[in-house]
């Protein structure tokens, strides 16, 4: 033991005596039944994300006693403690609205209470996320533990599974290809267990970053919720987090800009939800780390998509598994990877690496010279419409679409949307461009995932299956289609989005980069001199949600708060 507080000594309530601060913690905390013996130990803090709206933390409980079992072993006291948890469907307006209130809660709850290090359990979409930002800023030895993906279901002998199969079998209930009894019939299965969503959407795509980045115990990303592994995963990760509380490595330690590259590298070839670009840029804006969006477009030229997984392929996480989870496609990766970046366990990613079983045939994880797609999932776009960028994810879209110039037919908001796009009369073809406004992180609020705007119900039920759509907004790491997201800055924050008007012709050329509104610059300063922000949200006035409109950033900073980004330090990743 040094001379910093350990264990139950550390940070101490202020009562102007130190020594009557710890007599009166451990008085109160004797009722809970510690012998002096248990609170002379290192404690590991366990944050528990479970919550009765949380489906996707199921098995949290579960993981917190595995996780426990892990620390005792190696003679430390574990002690769990509640956090916000967050479920998709479960926030409104939108979880990420509240990404950053959970970040500040689990890094001031790590920062308050006494612990040496901790294991963050996070799993659905904005947890994960969540739980970096967190450490990253109280910058305490931290292991990621996450609750692992859902195995699929079967509807008919159709293999399903959340949520991009929820969102192939609203498309034909909207074209009337099935009925109302049948996509009710196909709702109770599309989540057949406990477990995040099993293709390569948000959550998935956090956890195989977190893997890459070096915060999870290796192997972790892709066991399956309901697997006994994910329970051993847990045990060994509670009794790692018992030496990092004496000897760490911390997360500023372990996330640096070598280290988000390698997240990123895997996010390419990983086909993942754009999601992880927002949401890493977040965790790196704590560290002071920018992300480069041209560099990050350079790594998706040489990094092919290897992972054959729905959004963008045909398997499931749980097939990922099998084929040897996320170090099958380190393995591929080895030659464009950091391989000395150091992880939680101690060692370096590419000790990790070699450490791993061999290799097995498998049809999951393509070889690097036989990919999916030879281009990293996610392109970077600029131009007119988005001077501070946008993006589109290539490997879920329409080839033929990514060179195309069209009609742009305008929503103002969600709500213009919903109103309007199944109308009979809506002037629209499926060569139009749909462009929504007001849906960044000001403008709805929250950036909400609603970039994945329908197809109008009589261009789907004539046979549209995909056309150009674009939006501020950000889209389900689940979903698919040829979809412009996240352009920069936001319409409701004046962009250039906001002064989009139907008819305009719109041109995406995404093997240029560009994303252009052809409009000669006169008129777009006689729109802009005319353009009003819209109103207030209705309760901006106060709380959280003044807290949020005051001081959110655009996505190029990862809809962080301004006042939790470190500032820039120089730094950039990837590199
Ligand atoms: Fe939780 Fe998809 S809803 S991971």
């Amino acid at each position: 033991m040094g001379d910093k507080p350990r264990g139950i000594s550390r940070g101490l309530t202020s009562y102007g005596d130190a020594g009557f601060s710890l007599y009166l913690r451990k008085a109160f905390i004797k009722a809970m039944g510690y012998s002096d013996d248990a609170l002379d130990r290192p404690i590991v803090g366990i944050a528990n994300t479970f919550s009765g709206y949380n489906a996707c933390h199921r098995t949290a409980p579960e993981l917190v006693e595995a996780i426990k079992r892990g620390v005792m072993l190696q003679g430390g006291l574990p002690i769990e403690f509640p956090t916000i948890s967050m479920h998709e469907s479960f926030s409104f307006p939108t979880s990420m609205f509240l990404r950053n209130l959970m970040a500040m809660d689990t890094e001031e709850m790590i920062r308050a209470q006494p612990m040496d290090s901790v294991v963050m359990i996070g799993g659905c979409d904005k947890t994960v996320p969540a739980q970096l930002m967190a450490a990253a800023s109280a910058n305490l030895p931290a292991v990621s533990v996450v609750t692992g993906p859902m195995m699929t279901g079967s509807h008919r002998g159709d293999r399903l599974g959340a949520c991009t199969d929820c969102r192939r079998y609203w498309g034909m209930h909207r074209a009337g290809e099935i009925d109302a009894v049948e996509i009710d019939e196909v709702g109770g299965k599309l989540a057949p267990t406990a477990g995040t969503c099993m293709v390569m959407g948000t959550a998935s795509t956090m956890a195989c970053m977190t893997e890459a980045l070096g915060m999870m115990m290796p192997g972790g990303a892709a066991i399956p919720a309901v697997a006994a592994d994910r329970l051993r995963h847990a045990e060994a990760a509670g009794a790692r987090a018992v030496a990092m509380g004496k000897g760490g490595p911390t997360p500023q330690q372990i996330m640096t800009p070598e280290a988000f590259a390698n997240a990123f590298r895997v996010l390419l070839a990983i086909g993942g939800s754009t999601n992880g670009l927002i949401h890493m840029t977040a965790v790196a804006g704590r560290l002071g780390i920018q992300v480069d969006l041209e560099a990050l477009d350079r790594m998706g030229q040489e990094t092919p998509v290897l992972v054959d997984l729905k959004p963008s392929g045909q398997h499931y996480m749980e097939d990922l598994q099998k084929a040897g989870g996320l170090v099958t496609v380190l393995r591929e990766l080895r030659p464009l990877l950091h391989l000395d970046c150091m992880t939680v366990t101690g060692r370096t990613l590419g000790e990790e690496i070699d450490a791993a079983p061999p290799p097995w045939d498998q049809d999951v994880v393509r070889p690097f010279d036989n990919p999916l797609y030879p281009q990293g999932g996610i392109a970077v776009l600029r131009g007119n419409l988005a001077p501070d960028g946008a993006i589109v994810k290539q490997s879920a879209a329409s080839e033929h679409l990514m060179d195309h110039t069209g009609k742009a037919v305008v929503f103002e908001d969600q709500e213009d949307l919903a109103n309007r796009i199944d109308d009979p009369d809506l002037d629209v073809g499926p060569e139009d461009i749909l462009v929504m406004k007001n849906a960044g992180p000001k403008g709805a609020p929250g950036m909400p995932e609603s970039g994945y705007l329908p197809i109008p119900k009589k261009l789907a039920t004539a046979g549209v299956k995909d056309m150009i759509r674009m939006s501020d907004a950000r889209m389900s790491g689940t979903a698919f289609g040829s979809i412009v997201l996240h352009i920069t800055p936001e319409s409701a924050a004046g962009g250039p989005l906001a002064l989009v008007q139907n008819g305009d012709q719109i041109k995406l050329d995404v093997p240029n980069r560009r994303l252009d509104l052809l409009v000669d610059d006169a008129e777009m300063e006689r729109r802009r001199a005319a353009w009003t922000p819209p109103p207030p949200h209705e309760g901006s006035d106060r709380g959280y949600l003044k807290l949020y409109l005051d001081h959110v950033q655009q996505a190029g900073e990862g809809v962080d708060f301004d006042f939790l980004a470190k500032p820039p330090d120089g730094r950039k990743t990837p590199v």
